[in-house]
Protein backbone atom coordinates (compact mmCIF):
# COMPACT_ATOMS: atom_id res chain seq x y z
CA UNK A 1 0.00 0.00 0.00
CA UNK A 2 1.86 3.35 -1.15
CA UNK A 3 0.74 6.23 1.00
CA UNK A 4 -1.32 9.22 -0.11
CA UNK A 5 0.11 12.52 -1.24
CA UNK A 6 0.06 15.13 0.75
CA UNK A 7 2.06 12.58 3.11
CA UNK A 8 4.35 14.22 5.71
CA UNK A 9 6.57 12.05 5.44
CA UNK A 10 6.71 12.18 2.06
CA UNK A 11 7.32 15.58 2.45
CA UNK A 12 10.46 15.20 4.66
CA UNK A 13 11.88 12.68 2.05
CA UNK A 14 11.49 14.92 -0.70
CA UNK A 15 13.39 17.75 1.15
CA UNK A 16 16.60 15.51 1.77
CA UNK A 17 16.35 14.47 -1.97
CA UNK A 18 16.22 18.11 -2.76
CA UNK A 19 19.31 18.75 -0.38
CA UNK A 20 21.36 16.33 -1.96
CA UNK A 21 20.16 16.72 -5.18
CA UNK A 22 23.15 18.82 -6.92
CA UNK A 23 25.80 16.17 -5.45
CA UNK A 24 27.39 14.94 -8.42
CA UNK A 25 30.72 13.60 -7.20
CA UNK A 26 31.27 9.91 -7.26
CA UNK A 27 31.19 7.98 -10.30
CA UNK A 28 29.41 5.24 -11.27
CA UNK A 29 30.50 1.45 -11.21
CA UNK A 30 32.70 0.65 -14.56
CA UNK A 31 34.57 -2.22 -13.56
CA UNK A 32 31.32 -4.35 -14.01
CA UNK A 33 30.80 -2.65 -17.66
CA UNK A 34 27.05 -3.37 -18.25
CA UNK A 35 26.79 -0.77 -14.51
CA UNK A 36 28.60 2.11 -16.69
CA UNK A 37 25.09 2.69 -18.95
CA UNK A 38 23.06 3.53 -16.36
CA UNK A 39 21.59 7.26 -16.19
CA UNK A 40 24.07 8.84 -13.27
CA UNK A 41 21.21 11.18 -12.23
CA UNK A 42 18.46 9.35 -11.04
CA UNK A 43 17.75 9.65 -6.81
CA UNK A 44 14.96 8.08 -5.17
CA UNK A 45 13.99 6.95 -1.28
CA UNK A 46 11.55 4.72 0.16
CA UNK A 47 10.69 4.16 3.83
CA UNK A 48 8.73 1.04 4.73
CA UNK A 49 6.87 1.06 8.14
CA UNK A 50 6.64 -1.64 10.27
CA UNK A 51 2.87 -1.67 10.37
CA UNK A 52 3.50 -2.50 6.23
CA UNK A 53 3.11 1.41 4.83
CA UNK A 54 5.89 2.53 2.25
CA UNK A 55 6.24 6.36 1.81
CA UNK A 56 7.99 7.48 -1.57
CA UNK A 57 9.92 9.98 -2.92
CA UNK A 58 12.09 10.48 -6.72
CA UNK A 59 12.50 7.57 -8.55
CA UNK A 60 11.40 4.77 -6.55
CA UNK A 61 10.07 2.96 -9.23
CA UNK A 62 13.92 2.84 -11.27
CA UNK A 63 15.34 -0.43 -11.54
CA UNK A 64 18.71 -0.84 -10.83
CA UNK A 65 20.61 -4.51 -9.96
CA UNK A 66 20.86 -5.38 -5.89
CA UNK A 67 24.62 -6.06 -5.89
CA UNK A 68 25.81 -6.23 -2.34
CA UNK A 69 22.58 -5.17 -0.85
CA UNK A 70 21.56 -9.15 -1.52
CA UNK A 71 24.27 -9.93 0.99
CA UNK A 72 22.67 -9.21 4.07
CA UNK A 73 19.64 -11.20 3.08
CA UNK A 74 21.50 -14.52 1.54
CA UNK A 75 23.23 -14.13 4.72
CA UNK A 76 19.70 -14.40 7.19
CA UNK A 77 18.53 -17.26 4.47
CA UNK A 78 22.18 -19.14 5.51
CA UNK A 79 21.93 -18.14 9.24
CA UNK A 80 18.01 -19.57 8.80
CA UNK A 81 18.39 -22.45 6.94
CA UNK A 82 22.06 -23.82 8.75
CA UNK A 83 22.18 -22.20 12.24
CA UNK A 84 24.72 -19.42 13.20
CA UNK A 85 27.37 -22.19 14.44
CA UNK A 86 27.38 -23.68 10.95
CA UNK A 87 27.39 -20.75 9.18
CA UNK A 88 30.34 -19.17 11.65
CA UNK A 89 32.05 -22.20 10.30
CA UNK A 90 32.69 -20.64 6.67
CA UNK A 91 32.90 -16.72 7.53
CA UNK A 92 34.09 -14.34 10.77
CA UNK A 93 32.15 -12.00 11.79
CA UNK A 94 34.49 -9.22 12.05
CA UNK A 95 35.01 -6.11 10.83
CA UNK A 96 37.44 -6.45 7.68
CA UNK A 97 38.33 -2.57 7.53
CA UNK A 98 39.25 -3.51 4.21
CA UNK A 99 37.39 -2.82 0.61
CA UNK A 100 34.92 -4.90 -0.39
CA UNK A 101 36.43 -7.17 -2.63
CA UNK A 102 39.90 -7.63 -0.18
CA UNK A 103 41.64 -10.85 -0.76
CA UNK A 104 40.27 -11.28 3.28
CA UNK A 105 40.71 -15.22 4.14
CA UNK A 106 42.08 -15.76 7.82
CA UNK A 107 45.42 -16.96 7.76
CA UNK A 108 44.78 -19.63 9.93
CA UNK A 109 41.17 -20.23 9.92
CA UNK A 110 40.64 -19.74 6.15
CA UNK A 111 37.48 -18.38 6.80
CA UNK A 112 36.60 -14.62 5.05
CA UNK A 113 36.59 -11.77 7.45
CA UNK A 114 32.71 -12.03 7.42
CA UNK A 115 30.13 -12.31 5.08
CA UNK A 116 29.49 -8.60 3.49
CA UNK A 117 31.98 -8.14 1.64
CA UNK A 118 32.65 -10.17 -1.88
CA UNK A 119 34.67 -13.09 0.02
CA UNK A 120 32.18 -14.17 2.39
CA UNK A 121 29.39 -13.31 0.33
CA UNK A 122 30.29 -15.94 -2.29
CA UNK A 123 30.63 -18.69 0.65
CA UNK A 124 27.09 -17.58 2.09
CA UNK A 125 25.99 -18.53 -1.60
CA UNK A 126 27.69 -21.61 -1.91
CA UNK A 127 25.90 -22.70 1.23
CA UNK A 128 22.68 -22.30 -0.30
CA UNK A 129 21.36 -26.01 -0.74
CA UNK A 130 21.51 -27.74 -3.74
CA UNK A 131 24.50 -28.73 -6.53
CA UNK A 132 24.22 -26.71 -8.93
CA UNK A 133 24.41 -23.13 -9.51
CA UNK A 134 21.02 -22.98 -11.18
CA UNK A 135 20.00 -24.12 -7.29
CA UNK A 136 21.20 -22.68 -5.19
CA UNK A 137 20.09 -19.68 -7.04
CA UNK A 138 16.66 -21.00 -6.95
CA UNK A 139 16.84 -20.92 -3.05
CA UNK A 140 18.40 -17.19 -2.90
CA UNK A 141 16.30 -15.98 -5.02
CA UNK A 142 12.94 -17.55 -3.52
CA UNK A 143 13.97 -15.89 -0.46
CA UNK A 144 14.89 -12.57 -1.63
CA UNK A 145 11.04 -12.80 -3.23
CA UNK A 146 9.97 -13.53 0.33
CA UNK A 147 11.95 -10.55 1.73
CA UNK A 148 10.52 -8.51 -1.09
CA UNK A 149 7.27 -9.24 -1.43
CA UNK A 150 7.25 -10.49 -5.52
CA UNK A 151 8.80 -11.79 -8.02
CA UNK A 152 12.28 -11.00 -8.99
CA UNK A 153 14.04 -10.84 -12.90
CA UNK A 154 18.07 -11.99 -13.54
CA UNK A 155 19.08 -8.52 -15.45
CA UNK A 156 20.98 -10.66 -17.87
CA UNK A 157 22.96 -8.11 -19.14
CA UNK A 158 24.33 -7.44 -16.04
CA UNK A 159 24.53 -10.75 -15.43
CA UNK A 160 26.82 -11.83 -18.44
CA UNK A 161 28.91 -8.30 -18.00
CA UNK A 162 29.52 -9.56 -14.34
CA UNK A 163 30.49 -13.09 -15.56
CA UNK A 164 32.80 -12.34 -18.22
CA UNK A 165 34.73 -9.90 -16.23
CA UNK A 166 34.62 -11.46 -12.36
CA UNK A 167 38.07 -13.09 -12.40
CA UNK A 168 38.62 -11.70 -8.77
CA UNK A 169 35.82 -12.64 -7.29
CA UNK A 170 36.48 -16.34 -8.69
CA UNK A 171 40.00 -16.00 -7.40
CA UNK A 172 38.02 -15.09 -3.63
CA UNK A 173 36.01 -18.44 -4.27
CA UNK A 174 39.20 -20.59 -5.20
CA UNK A 175 41.19 -19.59 -2.11
CA UNK A 176 37.90 -20.02 -0.07
CA UNK A 177 37.33 -23.25 -1.86
CA UNK A 178 41.20 -24.31 -1.11
CA UNK A 179 40.94 -23.38 2.49
CA UNK A 180 38.04 -25.67 2.52
CA UNK A 181 35.56 -23.45 4.12
CA UNK A 182 33.59 -22.88 0.47
CA UNK A 183 30.00 -25.39 0.32
CA UNK A 184 30.68 -26.05 -3.44
CA UNK A 185 32.95 -25.67 -6.64
CA UNK A 186 34.47 -22.44 -7.44
CA UNK A 187 32.34 -22.06 -10.63
CA UNK A 188 28.81 -23.01 -8.54
CA UNK A 189 29.32 -20.48 -6.28
CA UNK A 190 30.49 -17.91 -8.08
CA UNK A 191 27.65 -18.48 -11.23
CA UNK A 192 25.07 -18.43 -8.34
CA UNK A 193 26.53 -15.00 -6.56
CA UNK A 194 26.84 -13.07 -9.62
CA UNK A 195 23.30 -14.21 -10.54
CA UNK A 196 22.23 -13.09 -7.26
CA UNK A 197 23.83 -9.82 -7.62
CA UNK A 198 22.16 -9.15 -10.98
CA UNK A 199 18.69 -9.60 -9.30
CA UNK A 200 16.76 -5.93 -10.26
CA UNK A 201 15.13 -4.32 -7.50
CA UNK A 202 14.03 -0.55 -6.74
CA UNK A 203 14.55 1.72 -3.61
CA UNK A 204 11.02 0.19 -2.47
CA UNK A 205 12.09 -3.07 -2.62
CA UNK A 206 14.67 -2.06 -0.74
CA UNK A 207 13.13 -0.54 2.10
CA UNK A 208 10.05 -3.24 2.66
CA UNK A 209 13.70 -6.24 2.66
CA UNK A 210 15.15 -3.87 5.15
CA UNK A 211 12.08 -3.46 7.46
CA UNK A 212 11.46 -7.50 6.93
CA UNK A 213 14.45 -7.21 9.52
CA UNK A 214 13.53 -4.23 11.64
CA UNK A 215 10.10 -6.39 12.18
CA UNK A 216 12.24 -9.38 13.24
CA UNK A 217 12.02 -11.38 10.24
CA UNK A 218 8.73 -10.60 8.98
CA UNK A 219 7.63 -8.85 5.58
CA UNK A 220 4.87 -6.37 7.10
CA UNK A 221 3.34 -5.92 3.12
CA UNK A 222 2.72 -9.82 2.83
CA UNK A 223 2.43 -10.33 6.67
CA UNK A 224 4.57 -13.52 5.45
CA UNK A 225 7.79 -15.00 8.06
CA UNK A 226 10.71 -14.82 6.06
CA UNK A 227 13.15 -15.86 8.18
CA UNK A 228 13.33 -15.83 12.23
CA UNK A 229 14.05 -13.44 14.60
CA UNK A 230 17.30 -14.84 15.77
CA UNK A 231 18.53 -14.61 11.74
CA UNK A 232 17.00 -10.85 11.49
CA UNK A 233 18.89 -9.71 14.48
CA UNK A 234 22.20 -11.34 13.87
CA UNK A 235 22.00 -10.06 10.24
CA UNK A 236 21.09 -6.95 11.67
CA UNK A 237 24.25 -6.81 14.01
CA UNK A 238 26.69 -7.57 10.85
CA UNK A 239 24.97 -4.88 9.13
CA UNK A 240 25.79 -2.37 12.33
CA UNK A 241 29.56 -3.69 12.43
CA UNK A 242 30.69 -4.20 8.52
CA UNK A 243 27.79 -3.25 5.79
CA UNK A 244 29.36 -0.38 4.67
CA UNK A 245 32.88 -2.11 4.67
CA UNK A 246 35.78 0.21 5.31
CA UNK A 247 33.63 3.22 6.34
CA UNK A 248 30.96 1.25 9.07
CA UNK A 249 32.68 2.96 12.06
CA UNK A 250 32.57 6.41 10.87
CA UNK A 251 29.05 5.41 9.27
CA UNK A 252 27.81 4.28 12.80
CA UNK A 253 28.95 7.61 14.80
CA UNK A 254 27.43 9.72 11.97
CA UNK A 255 23.93 8.17 10.56
CA UNK A 256 23.22 4.93 13.40
CA UNK A 257 21.44 2.88 11.33
CA UNK A 258 22.39 -0.80 10.40
CA UNK A 259 22.74 -0.62 6.41
CA UNK A 260 23.98 -2.25 3.24
CA UNK A 261 25.06 -0.86 0.07
CA UNK A 262 25.57 -2.29 -3.27
CA UNK A 263 27.12 -0.95 -6.11
CA UNK A 264 24.41 -0.37 -8.60
CA UNK A 265 23.51 2.61 -6.36
CA UNK A 266 21.54 0.83 -3.90
CA UNK A 267 21.58 0.85 0.18
CA UNK A 268 19.09 -0.70 2.49
CA UNK A 269 18.92 0.64 5.82
CA UNK A 270 17.42 -0.73 9.11
CA UNK A 271 16.03 0.56 12.19
CA UNK A 272 15.44 -1.96 14.19
CA UNK A 273 12.04 -2.46 15.23
CA UNK A 274 11.19 0.76 13.60
CA UNK A 275 11.44 0.90 9.63
CA UNK A 276 13.55 0.56 6.49
CA UNK A 277 15.03 2.50 4.23
CA UNK A 278 16.00 2.15 0.71
CA UNK A 279 17.86 4.49 -1.66
CA UNK A 280 18.69 4.70 -4.94
CA UNK A 281 21.55 6.69 -6.51
CA UNK A 282 24.35 5.36 -8.75
CA UNK A 283 27.16 7.66 -8.37
CA UNK A 284 29.40 5.99 -5.58
CA UNK A 285 32.37 7.07 -3.33
CA UNK A 286 35.71 5.52 -3.77
CA UNK A 287 34.63 2.59 -1.35
CA UNK A 288 31.57 1.61 -3.27
CA UNK A 289 28.98 3.25 -1.52
CA UNK A 290 26.09 5.21 -3.46
CA UNK A 291 27.49 8.93 -2.47
CA UNK A 292 23.85 10.82 -2.56
CA UNK A 293 22.39 7.29 -0.87
CA UNK A 294 24.57 8.24 2.47
CA UNK A 295 24.22 11.79 1.99
CA UNK A 296 20.06 11.34 2.42
CA UNK A 297 20.10 8.67 4.85
CA UNK A 298 22.69 10.72 6.69
CA UNK A 299 20.47 13.45 6.65
CA UNK A 300 17.50 12.19 7.22
CA UNK A 301 19.20 10.59 10.84
CA UNK A 302 20.03 13.87 12.02
CA UNK A 303 17.00 16.28 11.16
CA UNK A 304 14.59 13.12 12.44
CA UNK A 305 16.54 11.34 15.17
CA UNK A 306 16.92 8.34 13.43
CA UNK A 307 20.30 7.12 15.23
CA UNK A 308 19.64 4.05 16.75
CA UNK A 309 21.50 5.08 19.59
CA UNK A 310 20.03 8.53 20.03
CA UNK A 311 18.93 9.53 23.16
CA UNK A 312 15.37 10.77 23.38
CA UNK A 313 14.30 11.37 27.33
CA UNK A 314 13.72 9.67 29.68
CA UNK A 315 10.90 6.84 29.41
CA UNK A 316 7.57 6.60 30.53
CA UNK A 317 7.47 5.06 33.55
CA UNK A 318 5.25 1.76 33.39
CA UNK A 319 3.75 2.67 36.83
CA UNK A 320 0.65 4.55 35.62
CA UNK A 321 -0.82 5.53 39.19
CA UNK A 322 -0.09 4.16 42.29
CA UNK A 323 -3.01 3.98 45.01
CA UNK A 324 -4.11 3.38 48.62
CA UNK A 325 -7.40 1.78 49.07
CA UNK A 326 -9.51 2.00 52.61
CA UNK A 327 -8.93 -1.73 53.10
CA UNK A 328 -5.12 -1.19 52.93
CA UNK A 329 -4.71 -2.87 49.74
CA UNK A 330 -2.43 -0.69 47.30
CA UNK A 331 -3.24 -0.93 44.01
CA UNK A 332 -0.52 -0.15 40.96
CA UNK A 333 -1.66 0.09 37.87
CA UNK A 334 1.10 -0.15 34.84
CA UNK A 335 1.19 0.50 31.45
CA UNK A 336 2.61 0.07 27.95
CA UNK A 337 5.49 -2.04 27.39
CA UNK A 338 7.19 -4.26 29.82
CA UNK A 339 10.60 -5.33 29.41
CA UNK A 340 13.74 -5.88 31.01
CA UNK A 341 13.96 -2.58 32.74
CA UNK A 342 10.28 -1.54 33.03
CA UNK A 343 10.36 -4.95 35.35
CA UNK A 344 13.26 -3.67 36.91
CA UNK A 345 11.06 -0.38 37.96
CA UNK A 346 8.28 -1.61 39.02
CA UNK A 347 9.98 -4.23 41.22
CA UNK A 348 12.25 -1.81 42.59
CA UNK A 349 9.46 0.72 43.25
CA UNK A 350 7.05 -1.33 44.33
CA UNK A 351 8.80 -3.97 46.12
CA UNK A 352 9.07 -1.93 49.60
CA UNK A 353 5.44 -1.55 49.43
CA UNK A 354 4.70 -5.07 50.05
CA UNK A 355 3.81 -5.29 53.56
CA UNK A 356 2.51 -8.08 56.45
CA UNK A 357 -0.47 -5.72 55.96
CA UNK A 358 -2.84 -4.93 52.99
CA UNK A 359 -2.35 -6.83 49.58
CA UNK A 360 0.14 -4.79 46.57
CA UNK A 361 -2.01 -5.25 43.29
CA UNK A 362 -0.21 -5.15 39.91
CA UNK A 363 -2.54 -3.93 37.62
CA UNK A 364 -1.77 -5.19 34.17
CA UNK A 365 -4.51 -4.20 32.17
CA UNK A 366 -3.14 -1.34 30.50
CA UNK A 367 -0.17 -3.47 29.98
CA UNK A 368 0.65 -4.03 25.85
CA UNK A 369 3.06 -6.72 26.04
CA UNK A 370 5.55 -8.13 29.03
CA UNK A 371 8.96 -9.49 27.23
CA UNK A 372 10.68 -12.72 27.66
CA UNK A 373 13.09 -10.84 29.79
CA UNK A 374 10.89 -9.46 31.72
CA UNK A 375 9.09 -12.22 32.75
CA UNK A 376 12.04 -13.95 34.33
CA UNK A 377 12.70 -10.95 36.31
CA UNK A 378 9.43 -10.95 37.69
CA UNK A 379 9.60 -15.11 38.19
CA UNK A 380 12.44 -14.62 40.60
CA UNK A 381 11.61 -11.77 42.46
CA UNK A 382 11.26 -13.65 45.81
CA UNK A 383 9.33 -10.38 47.50
CA UNK A 384 6.28 -11.21 45.70
CA UNK A 385 6.09 -14.35 46.70
CA UNK A 386 4.17 -15.96 49.53
CA UNK A 387 2.00 -15.05 52.29
CA UNK A 388 1.07 -12.36 54.88
CA UNK A 389 0.25 -13.72 58.33
CA UNK A 390 -3.48 -13.33 58.13
CA UNK A 391 -3.28 -15.96 55.09
CA UNK A 392 -3.74 -13.62 52.32
CA UNK A 393 -1.61 -13.04 49.52
CA UNK A 394 0.70 -10.52 49.91
CA UNK A 395 0.65 -9.71 46.09
CA UNK A 396 -2.23 -10.17 43.42
CA UNK A 397 -2.49 -9.51 39.42
CA UNK A 398 -4.65 -8.12 37.47
CA UNK A 399 -4.14 -9.57 34.23
CA UNK A 400 -7.35 -9.24 32.09
CA UNK A 401 -5.60 -9.83 28.78
CA UNK A 402 -3.00 -12.08 29.72
CA UNK A 403 -0.05 -10.75 28.79
CA UNK A 404 2.38 -12.18 31.34
CA UNK A 405 1.10 -15.92 29.84
CA UNK A 406 1.19 -18.57 31.96
O1 LIG B 1 30.98 -8.85 -6.56
C1 LIG B 1 30.92 -7.69 -6.94
O2 LIG B 1 31.92 -7.01 -7.11
C2 LIG B 1 29.56 -7.07 -7.18
N1 LIG B 1 28.68 -8.05 -7.75
C3 LIG B 1 28.97 -6.56 -5.91
C4 LIG B 1 29.89 -5.61 -5.18
C5 LIG B 1 29.18 -4.55 -4.43
O3 LIG B 1 28.03 -4.26 -4.65
C6 LIG B 1 29.98 -3.78 -3.47
N2 LIG B 1 29.16 -2.78 -2.82
N3 LIG B 1 29.18 -1.66 -2.59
Amino acid sequence: MAAALGDPVRHALESVLEAVRDRTDGAVATYIPELATVDPEQLGVALASTHGVVHEAGDVEAEFTIQSVSKPFVFALAVDALGLDVVRRHTDLEPSGEPFNAISLDEASGRPRNPMINAGAIVMSSLMKGDTADEKFAVVRDGLERFVGHDLVVDEEVFGSEASTGDRNRALAYLARSAGTLGSTAEVATTAYFRQCSLIVTARDLAIMAVTLATGGVNPVTDERVVSEDAARWTTAVMTSCGMYDESGDWMVRVGLPAKSGVGGGIAAVQPGQFGIGTFSPRLDHRGNSVRGVASLELLSQRHGLHMLQHHGPPLSPIASLTREDSGDTIAVLRGEILFSEAEEVLTRLAPLVGDHGCLVLDFSGVTRVGDGAKRVFVAAPELVGQAPDGRARVAVRDPEGVLGD
